[in-house]
């Protein structure tokens, strides 16, 4: 009897746990109230930028051009053809900006290395530019002088233009030692002081948007293949380059290796349909797990070899458009991140929905689905990025489930806005932090392994193709003035508050930070509005200058022709 009933209750187990993973709980409703509390100890605050959309400096110094400076200096692919040549003047503003983070009280920046700053050409044996060398040096100094630890993405999507140019960028297989050589030097230069790195930020829409619906550079429509293959490119350099620094520099310099993925959450609107559930999870799988799921478990998800396979094999492509890895790369892979870096910015409801597959094939229809918002979430900037805080805790939970617990930090996360008229007491920014930020928080008492937070983004900048007309700062930005002047939001303010008290401590403390950030913002407002005036002073003074000094030159004249005539 007993041994009946073992063998009944090992049964059991393999039917209930046909693998040995956490699964992910899609009917939990989780979505509490606002929960006070605080971070663990040791818990890291940032903020983030990245080189091209703040530098400026585009050709000076030995710079080369990258593919965003080619795509932006062509006509109708930035909102108002503008471009990011002089951006923030970052470039400049090493030190002033320094202040500001030192001003929100900061634990770590995170900034990227333009490739083209350091390696014109891309190439290590063609040339390396000691100025920009020189450059990241300083910068990272002066962080850590000022005792911020810097994180350092070596790929903000600036890829040199030769490398494009002559070779494909990403869809040429070489481009892996072209970037390992980059990768190597950096970790030379900078590796005894740099110990975080992040090998690639979001390359999900360096892929998606660069190589298959060409809105960003360098602006490739290569429909249901560019994407694949240069995200298989790209998940194959992460890898080298993870194995560089194992092999050659941790033993040195104790740093740490990851890769930056961005993902929306995907929920399924009705969670007690298998067909809507089944949706969302393609809809993660096929954003976050097409470069996680390699990197932690060694191949691409099922869900997407499945459905990219059939889709090809329907339109008649003798092979899948999603390349594969062989038996060596895949255990040369698996593994190959000490951290998981995760940029999260919204939400959508998703269903399934077949799509006729003799249509043109891409990757967007490659998923069998359709994305839906709650119109109630609010969108305060850019059209994609609605809130929905509660998103951001279930796919901390998922990817907690599907990779095993990794060590997490928030790379990216933050909300924009559009309004024309200056608007520095950033309300929305606020709730949207505050509740995203909690939503962490409830996540790490779910026992996710989230270690850091960066807020997206310390100043509004170049929002790529759509231009300076997009804000993510916490300081804003005059572009119009050529001094690039920075104001402060109220959101600084909030945030520096959540920084002290590392959380939301109770809530009488809470709501007394929201009446202080308002209150400061309104001053700095009267700021600003004064600030055309100065501006303006300082035209009339450059042309009052102007003129008294070619009134002195013509007076001197003369005086002297009039010396001069009196003596003769
Ligand atoms: C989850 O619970 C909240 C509060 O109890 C409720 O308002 C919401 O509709 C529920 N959501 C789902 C998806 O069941
Ligand atoms: C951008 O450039 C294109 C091509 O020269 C031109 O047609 C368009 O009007 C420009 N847009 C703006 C806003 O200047
Ligand atoms: C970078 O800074 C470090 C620390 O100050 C210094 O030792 C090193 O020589 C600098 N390297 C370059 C290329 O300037
Ligand atoms: C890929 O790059 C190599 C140089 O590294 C070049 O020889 C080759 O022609 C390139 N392939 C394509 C298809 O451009
Ligand atoms: C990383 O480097 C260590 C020390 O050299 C080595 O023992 C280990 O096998 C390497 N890991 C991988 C996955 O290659």
């Amino acid at each position: 009897m007993t041994y009946v009933l073992r063998i009944w209750y090992m049964l059991a187990l393999v039917l209930v746990c046909p693998n040995t993973a956490e699964d992910f709980q899609w009917i939990k409703n989780n979505t509490g109230s606002f929960y006070y509390g605080t971070f663990p100890t040791g818990f890291l605050w940032g903020v983030g930028s990245s080189a091209y959309q703040t530098e400026g400096a585009w050709d000076k110094d030995g710079k080369g051009p990258s593919i965003w400076d080619a795509f932006t200096h062509k006509k109708g692919k930035v909102f108002r053809n503008e471009t990011a040549d002089s951006a923030c003047d970052g470039y400049y503003k090493v030190k002033d900006d320094i202040q500001l983070l030192k001003e929100l009280k900061v634990n770590h920046y995170l900034l990227s290395i333009s490739w083209p700053r350091i390696m014109p050409t891309g190439i290590k044996a063609e040339q390396v530019n000691e100025k920009g060398i020189q450059f990241y040096n300083d910068t990272i100094n002066s962080l850590l002088e000022n005792s911020i630890i810097p994180i350092v993405s070596l790929y903000h999507w600036d890829l040199p233009q030769v490398l494009e140019e002559r070779y494909g960028g990403w869809q040429n297989i070489s481009i892996i030692n072209y970037f390992n050589d980059y990768a190597n030097l950096c970790f030379e230069k900078f590796g005894d002081r740099v110990k975080h790195w992040i090998t690639f930020s979001n390359p999900w829409a360096v892929a998606e948007k660069g190589y298959e619906t060409g809105e960003h550079a360098p602006g490739l429509k290569l429909g249901g293949c560019g994407a694949y293959k240069a995200a298989h490119h790209i998940i194959k350099t992460h890898t080298k380059v993870w194995h560089s620094y194992n092999h050659t520099w941790r033993s040195e310099q104790q740093g740490m290796v990851g890769i930056s993925l961005t993902s929306g959450w995907g929920q399924p609107i009705d969670v007690h349909s298998q067909t809507d559930i089944e949706a969302a999870e393609r809809y993660v799988q096929f954003h976050l797990g097409w470069f996680a799921n390699p990197i932690y478990k060694g191949d691409y998800p099922e869900v997407m070899k499945n459905y990219v396979g059939r889709k090809s094999a329907q339109q008649g492509q003798g092979t899948s458009r999603l390349p594969t890895f062989s038996v060596q790369e895949k255990s040369y892979i698996k593994g190959t991140s000490d951290f998981l870096g995760i940029g999260h910015f919204t939400t959508r409801y998703v269903i399934q929905k077949s799509l006729p597959s003799l249509h043109v094939s891409s990757y967007d229809t490659d998923s069998d689905l359709a994305e839906l918002v709650d119109p109630k979430w609010p969108a305060p900037g850019s059209e994609w990025l609605y809130s929905a805080p509660w998103g951001f805790r279930r796919l901390l939970n998922f990817i907690k489930t599907q990779y095993g617990n990794p060590l997490i930090y928030v790379t990216e996360n933050g909300v924009s806005e559009k309004v024309q008229c200056t608007q520095l007491c950033d309300e929305w920014r606020i709730e949207y932090l505050k509740g995203y930020i909690n939503e962490i928080l409830k996540a790490i008492n779910d026992g996710v392994n989230v270690k850091g937070y960066t807020a997206w983004s310390l100043l509004d900048k170049f929002e790529w193709n759509k231009g300076f007309s997009e804000r993510f700062g916490f300081y804003h930005i005059d572009f119009k003035n050529k001094n690039k002047p920075r104001y402060p939001k109220a959101s600084v303010e909030y945030y520096k508050k959540i920084i002290s008290a590392n959380g939301f401590p109770n809530p009488r403390e809470v709501e007394s930070w929201y009446q202080k950030a308002m209150d400061t913002c309104s001053i700095t407002n009267q700021l600003l509005a004064a600030d055309p005036l100065i501006t303006r002073m300082e035209m009339v003074t450059e042309i009052v200058v102007a003129t008294v000094f070619t009134l002195c030159i013509l007076i001197s004249a003369v005086l002297l022709m009039f010396v001069l005539r009196n003596h003769s």
